[in-house]
């Protein structure tokens, strides 16, 4: 008779063998598993030896093992019973499948003639037969209906396939992201149920117009909402299918239109500047150059100097045009191609410039709000938006940095190279800002949360800024001569715009390329504006990547953008 081995302490039930090195745990399970006839022999735990177990205990465990084998049968029983039902069920689907290849629909021309629509545009056509295009944005069945939601870029549809339409082959292999043709009649959603735009389609055709694969290569295979963040970089396109990408797109939309309807009303007309320029705007480091038939070129940083060349035969301007920064900047809010708004107006003062910002930033708001689907988007997106109050709030910027140290906000100390200087433990060393002192990104953020509301921060030093910056009349004190700029910034992204008076004067412009060590021959065109007929102006530029986080509250530039470039990224 074989002999089985059981420690109560060290022994397994699932591990083990019954030797005297992999003991079992309990004499139930031995007798379970070798039958109640076999010798069991039994240790408390390995410092005891193994010894023959009590009457009583063998009684008891009899009883047990005869528990195990009572649910191990019940679990067999189920497993089996389990395993036909899926069998059936699988042979049903499939015989299911074979039969639907025998369904032919055909559209019944009995019918009443079906109005072809775009979704945006189906409430007038409710109680008619209609026919939508689109794609399958969602899709669920439900016993021998089946309810799919359409998407068509200018709304969502609710559709019913139920009867024949239900049971195709097409409509038992649908997938999501198929494109289809749907026929049907509009039914307002029946009281109580919602459904997109507050209808129905109770579908009596339909077409597959091309399927989306299933299986491993599904569109849900291949990206989710857990997906690496490069991946969905990498499927941007696919990305853009989703309803929140989309609605950043649709809202970025109808933010340009009502900039440009801001601006009609303001009377700045639309010009279309050039990408490729052989002069810089925003200093040398950030240019991207090119090859230009064996010259050197650049794509363009700003407009701003061809707005400028405007003002005489077009008066104020504004242009909506791609501006390009080389900048090795992973931050959220830096892009190294964005859509730059910018807008230029003659004889302006900087008060004038100013209130000119603030005036089309709020009438663009509150355009937006009053139109419905704008207002829908932002809701959506940014339930908690509200438009900011005026007059916006102006800070020197000698008053900010002065704010920064009374807040004990610090910047991180730099050498002359501009990398931080550590200490003996490796710390970067943090000190207190001064005039002239660029406000970093991360102090400029913090001071902007804190305020909590848009800030006009203004009047720069000079050496941070741009050579064609106006000078603040009699602003320069023995260190510092201060510019008429402004940048506004806005909570929770910070700069969304830079603007300033330009330099009305040739000999101070001649001047300001000279301290840049900007060779003027490039420039003789933007020269001539000082020459032929100068006057006081100013204008700006405004990210509209930045405008649109802090409007739909997104965390990043990046999901602003349709197909954004940073750093590294230029695809899809
Ligand atoms: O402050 P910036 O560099 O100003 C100019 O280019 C001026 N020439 C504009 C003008 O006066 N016409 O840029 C203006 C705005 C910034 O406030 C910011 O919103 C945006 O452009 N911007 C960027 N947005 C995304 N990614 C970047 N790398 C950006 N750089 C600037």
């Amino acid at each position: 008779m074989s002999t089985y081995h059981v420690d109560e302490a060290a022994g397994s039930d699932t591990t083990g063998t019954g030797t005297s090195d992999a003991p079992y745990q309990t004499i139930a399970f031995a007798f379970f598993t070798h039958g109640q006839d076999v010798k069991v022999l039994v240790r408390k735990d390995a410092t005891s030896p193994y010894d023959e177990p009590t009457q009583s205990s063998v009684k008891k465990a009899k009883k047990n093992a005869d528990g195990l084998e009572k649910k191990a049968k019940k679990a067999k029983e189920l497993a089996e019973r389990d395993a036909q039902a899926k069998g059936e069920e699988r042979e049903r689907k499939e015989k299911l499948l074979e039969e639907s290849k025998k369904i032919q629909l055909v559209e019944d021309p009995s019918l009443p003639a079906a109005v072809k629509a775009k979704i945006g545009n189906l409430a007038p056509l409710r109680t008619q037969r209609i026919r939508v295009f689109g794609w399958v944005h969602r899709l669920r069945s439900q016993k021998d209906i089946i309810f799919v939601v359409l998407r068509d870029g200018t709304g969502y549809l609710q559709a019913v396939l139920s009867g024949l339409p239900a049971q195709t082959y097409d409509a038992l292999t649908l997938t999501l992201e198929s494109t289809v043709e749907l026929v049907g009649t509009l039914q307002a959603t029946p009281e109580g149920k919602t459904a997109p735009g507050g209808h129905e389609l109770s579908v009596d055709y339909w077409r597959v117009v091309g399927p989306a694969p299933g299986g491993d290569d599904a569109f849900t295979n291949r990206l989710n909402e857990k997906s690496d963040p490069s991946i969905l970089a990498d499927l941007r396109h696919l990305v853009l299918r989703g309803e929140h990408a989309s609605s950043v797109l649709r809202l970025r939309s109808l933010m340009l239109s009502s900039f440009r309807e801001s601006y009609a009303a303001h009377h700045l007309l639309e010009v279309t500047p050039p990408c490729l320029v052989q002069t810089q705007v925003e200093g040398g480091a950030t240019l991207f150059k090119l090859d230009y038939y064996g010259q050197p070129a650049f794509l363009t940083q700003s407009s701003q100097l061809y707005l400028e060349t405007c003002l005489p035969s077009l008066g104020d301007v504004f242009c909506v045009q791609e501006s390009f920064r080389a900048e090795n900047s992973h931050t959220r809010r830096h892009l190294s191609e964005y859509t730059h708004l910018e807008a230029e107006l003659a004889f302006i003062d900087f008060d004038g410039l100013m209130n000119h910002i603030e005036t089309i930033i709020c009438e663009t708001v509150d355009r937006l709000l009053q139109n419905e689907t704008a207002a829908a988007l932002i809701k959506q997106l940014n339930p908690a938006f509200k438009a900011p109050a005026r007059p916006f709030m102006r800070l020197s910027y000698v008053d900010a940095i002065k704010w920064l140290n009374d807040h004990g906000i610090q910047h991180e100390e730099e050498d002359t190279e501009g990398n931080p200087i550590k200490d003996e433990a490796g710390n970067v060393k943090m000190v207190d800002h001064a005039v002239g002192d660029d406000i970093a990104e991360a102090a400029e953020r913090q001071m902007t949360d804190i305020i909590g509301t848009p800030i006009f921060l203004h009047g720069f030093p000079a050496e941070l800024k741009a050579f064609y910056m106006k000078k603040v009349p009699g602003s320069a004190d023995a260190k510092h001569v201060f510019t008429e700029s402004c940048d506004l910034l806005m909570p929770n992204v910070g700069e969304i715009v830079g603007g300033s008076m330009r330099i009305a004067d040739m000999e101070e412009l001649l001047a300001g390329y000279k301290r840049e060590g900007i060779d003027p021959a490039p420039y003789y065109w933007f020269t001539d504006q000082r020459k032929y007929g100068t006057c006081e102006h100013g204008g700006y530029g405004l990210g509209v990547e930045r405008f649109l986080a802090w409007l739909a509250n997104r965390y990043t530039v990046r999901e602003c953008s349709l197909y954004p470039r940073w750093p590294g990224r230029a695809t899809p």
